[in-house]
């Protein structure tokens, strides 16, 4: 098992609700208290159709509440106390129904009170079938939770009790008890905003065809892990990529690069940092054909294309403007060309990536990069993508800090 000796002492109240994950919570429990935190588990009705509060009761080795209105239960930890108590609140499984009672502020069990009136941070890891996952109430739902900063962990993708396959599964016990740790963690960028573009933007061309690139997300996808494991709250704007989202970190899903300056623009102001790593079409079709374009007797096509947005420059422009790092993705003279972006967007720092390698930057594993600012330019050699977003996070930390230290 990882280390997790961020949760010791940690004072969490796990809410478990109806679903056939409420079994892996029992784990969770387990887990949570090996770490050393101290854990109150609170089960809603239907939660107890699947497990019985006998188990968590002999797990947490304390009363395992359930009712609102129970006198003998308010004579001991009554709901007020536990919301006032809990330092987080973690709902693991999180029900579609509990979700979409979460979203619209409802209070009609312990559990949904607890919520209301804790302020301390809410988790919630969703479980259900893919069909309700996937519906969009569930993601509207999901979608105001995160823009009040609920912190939403998962969930997976496979196959599921019901027999179908695809995302809606709770994420395993492991996995839940490690963004806990992880969010527990005072890192570099503990109690800090952090926005990160990646992957790269669809211009549509007509109903069936688009501009893209070849960009995976992947260096953005880890840059976003390394922040939210140094402890940021990480919000991800994403273009269509193939990659899972990363637990504990709010995920904007976006398709063209207007769509990606609108998420960025709202996230990003306010925002301590602001990492551009997407791959932005630089131009759009001028209009998307309403019916798929036919063959051209002449055998041509021609399209007029017009200039997108600039993304990362809009962010940098923003009165209330957050640290900036663009990337440069380049074929040759790559400094030259990544210092006058740097230059000309106005950024705090620019990663300087090497293109025309097949071996590293788009699509692949590893990446190689240089790290430039108007002062100075630290070399990155080839590494996976993974632990150069670990490096490359610190060193911006350590930079945001030097930059805010000199601002105060
Ligand atoms: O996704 P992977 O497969 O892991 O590949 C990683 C990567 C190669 C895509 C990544 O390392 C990278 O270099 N990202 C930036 C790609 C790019 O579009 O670079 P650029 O030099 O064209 O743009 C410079 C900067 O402006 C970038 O931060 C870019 O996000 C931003 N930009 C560009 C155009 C635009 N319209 N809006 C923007 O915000």
């Amino acid at each position: 098992m990882s280390d997790m000796s961020e949760l010791f002492d940690r004072r969490i109240v796990l809410g478990v609700t109806g679903g056939i994950a409420a079994y892996k919570a029992a784990e969770l429990v387990r887990l949570l208290l090996r770490g050393g935190a101290q854990v109150r588990v609170v089960m809603t009705e239907s939660a107890q159709a699947f497990i019985a509060p006998l188990t968590f009761q002999a797990l947490s080795g304390q009363p395992v509440h359930t009712h609102l209105l129970d006198p003998a239960a308010e004579a001991g930890m009554g709901h007020i106390e536990l919301a006032k108590w809990a330092e987080l609140v973690l709902i693991a499984p999180a029900s579609a129904n509990f979700l979409a009672r979460l979203a619209t502020g409802q209070a009609d069990d312990l559990l949904t009170t607890v919520c209301l009136a804790t302020s301390a941070p809410l988790m919630v890891a969703p479980a259900m079938n893919q069909a309700m996952w996937r519906n969009p109430a569930t993601q509207h739902n999901c979608q105001i939770l995160g823009q009040r900063g609920v912190v939403i962990v998962g969930p997976g993708e496979g196959e599921q009790a019901c027999g179908d396959t695809g995302p809606g599964r709770m994420l395993e016990a492991l996995e839940i008890a490690q963004v806990v740790a992880g969010y527990f963690r005072r890192g570099m960028l503990a109690g800090k905003v952090v926005v990160i573009t990646a992957g790269p933007t669809r211009e549509p061309l007509d109903p069936v065809r688009y501009i893209s690139n070849h960009s995976s997300g992947k260096m953005g996808y880890a840059l976003a892990a390394a922040a939210r494991d140094e402890g940021a709250r990480t919000i991800l704007i994403t273009g269509p990529t193939r990659l899972a989202a990363p637990p504990g970190i709010q995920v904007m899903q976006v398709e063209t690069a207007k769509e990606m300056l609108a998420q960025a623009l709202e996230h990003g102001a306010g925002a301590d940092l602001f990492i551009a790593a997407a791959a932005v079409a630089d131009y759009a079709p001028e209009k998307v054909a309403t019916h798929k374009i036919k063959k051209e007797a002449n055998g041509e096509l021609h399209l007029h294309l017009v200039k997108n947005p600039d993304v990362v420059a809009e962010v940098a422009r923003l009165e209330r403007r957050p640290f900036v790092v663009g990337f440069a993705a380049e074929t040759e003279k790559v400094l030259e060309h990544a210092r006058a972006k740097l230059q000309r967007k106005n950024l705090d720092v620019i990663i300087a990536n090497d293109v025309s390698d097949t071996t590293i930057g788009f699509n692949s594993d590893n990446n190689a990069v240089w790290l430039l600012s108007g002062e100075d330019a630290v070399e990155y050699p080839t590494q996976d993508k993974q632990q150069l977003a670990r490096r490359l996070i610190s060193d911006i930390a350590a930079r945001l800090e030097r930059h805010n230290n000199k601002a105060s």
